[in-house]
């Protein structure tokens, strides 16, 4: 199924018992600084449902053993326990196999592990990799790693002032024979632009080019298909999709792992290895060296039964809701303009308000037990590119967020505002 956050009409679900899913998150009775937590922060990191808690805790303190290496029984089930895992996220995505699952140790290094691995074998001295100009540093800095080392060339795709994608400068970029990797965002972390992201595959596959997409903020909003959208490589962060830190997922087509060389060497990522010769294992475990991250990788599994337990069409029908909510309360407030009004976009408001510094507004909101981003959101780039060079306040929603939540952060913003 295509990827589209804004689902259509006759799937729209009205019966999503908030007070149920609410109850599965123990975050939520938290206070922060005497006050009910609002948790607006869901872009940075998700909180956490009880289930991922008790899978981890549960392989921790039951079966636990480290993977691949022991013939005895707490070995097997921890092996059969992270590799369930895999195929767990291997669906999830519409992969074609459990073989194209890598785990990583977060999304910011399933991008590294590209640059360095597949960029290092097919990038030279001015071969071009097309970005967007709303990419997260994460989409930015390895690219700029190999410029320095190699001579690579950055372009980059304009957005508008509102942050939508300049796709017929997309459509002219990509037919340059000299572009060989484009690589964007599914949506914005920033601005919550959702990117016209199957054109701009199916363009890339129409000129030879390789793909990536940065998944870190698509994921947790949506069904994603890989196979549907025809990407060659899909990045995305555990703790993000309501799992653990520390695991992130790189999803690559298979004949392309295997024709790339290992990212880092080590123990369980060899076929053969002598003191003059190795042969490397086929992917996944030819990325994979080292004790992985064998907990969280069961945590992010459990998470993702949760999310298709609860379903996209009424996970995606509240948050369009609540943000439609978030963004017409917060155009009513005097001063305040947000920042990235793109035609597609979810979850994610950003704004600035006349005459204070976003950190000023992030510290008062704080007090009244608020959590919000503020700052470049790691997109600094864009920043400057929209003229917010102190960036912004990001507010962003999750599915556990609800209505009373947006009310209580705007009058919250409001009593900030005041100070001011
Ligand atoms: N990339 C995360 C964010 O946007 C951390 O806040």
């Amino acid at each position: 199924m295509a990827f589209n956050p804004r689902i259509e009409e006759a799937d729209m679900v009205e019966n999503f018992d908030l007070d149920r899913v609410r109850a599965d998150f123990p975050a939520l009775n938290r206070e922060m600084n005497g006050k009910p937590l609002i948790y607006l922060d869901t872009a940075a990191s998700a909180l956490k449902p009880q289930c991922v808690i008790d899978a981890m805790s549960d392989l921790m303190g039951g079966p636990y053993a480290n993977i691949h290496r022991g013939l005895y029984e707490m070995s097997q089930t921890t092996t059969s326990a992270y590799e369930g895992a895999r195929k767990k996220i291997a669906e999830f995505i519409g992969a074609h196999s459990d073989n194209e699952i890598i785990f990583t140790r977060n999304g910011t290094e399933a991008i590294n592990l590209v640059a360095q691995s597949w960029g290092r074998q097919h990038l030279g001295e001015n071969d071009i990799v097309l970005l967007s100009e709303l990419e997260h540093h994460a989409n930015i800095v390895p690219w700029h790693m190999l410029r320095e080392e190699r001579g690579v060339i950055l372009e980059f795709v304009p957005v508008d002032d509102q942050g939508n994608l300049d796709l017929e400068s997309y459509r002219q970029k990509i037919q340059n024979p000299s572009v060989k990797m484009a690589a964007f965002a599914h949506i914005s972390n920033a601005l919550g632009t959702v990117l016209p992201i199957k054109e701009m595959i199916a363009l890339a596959r129409d000129n030879n080019v390789t793909t990536l997409v940065d998944g870190c903020q698509g994921v947790m909003h949506g069904a994603v298909n890989v196979q549907d959208l025809g990407c060659d490589f899909y990045t995305f962060s555990g703790h993000k999709l309501y799992g653990p830190s520390g695991i992130g997922v790189l999803y690559g087509r298979e004949d392309l792992l295997n024709a790339m060389p290992p990212y880092q060497g080590g123990g369980d990522m060899i076929e053969r290895v002598s003191y003059e010769h190795v042969d490397y294992q086929k992917a996944p475990a030819r990325f994979e060296a080292g004790t992985p991250a064998i907990v969280e990788a069961v945590g992010l599994g459990r998470s993702t039964d949760y999310l298709l337990g609860l379903g996209w069409a009424a996970i995606s029908t509240h948050e369009n809701d609540l943000y439609d909510h978030l963004c017409e309360a917060l155009g009513k407030i005097e001063g305040l303009k947000l920042i990235g009004a793109a035609d597609e976009r979810v979850s994610v408001a950003s704004f600035v308000v006349d005459g204070v510094h976003p950190h000023d507004l992030g510290t008062l909101l704080d007090k009244q037990g608020v959590a919000v981003r503020v700052g470049h959101h790691c997109a600094e780039p864009l920043m400057k590119r929209l003229n917010v060079p102190s960036g912004t306040v990001r507010a962003s929603i999750g599915l556990y967020n609800s209505h009373d939540d947006v009310e209580a952060f705007i009058a919250a913003l409001k009593k900030a505002k005041m100070f001011f």
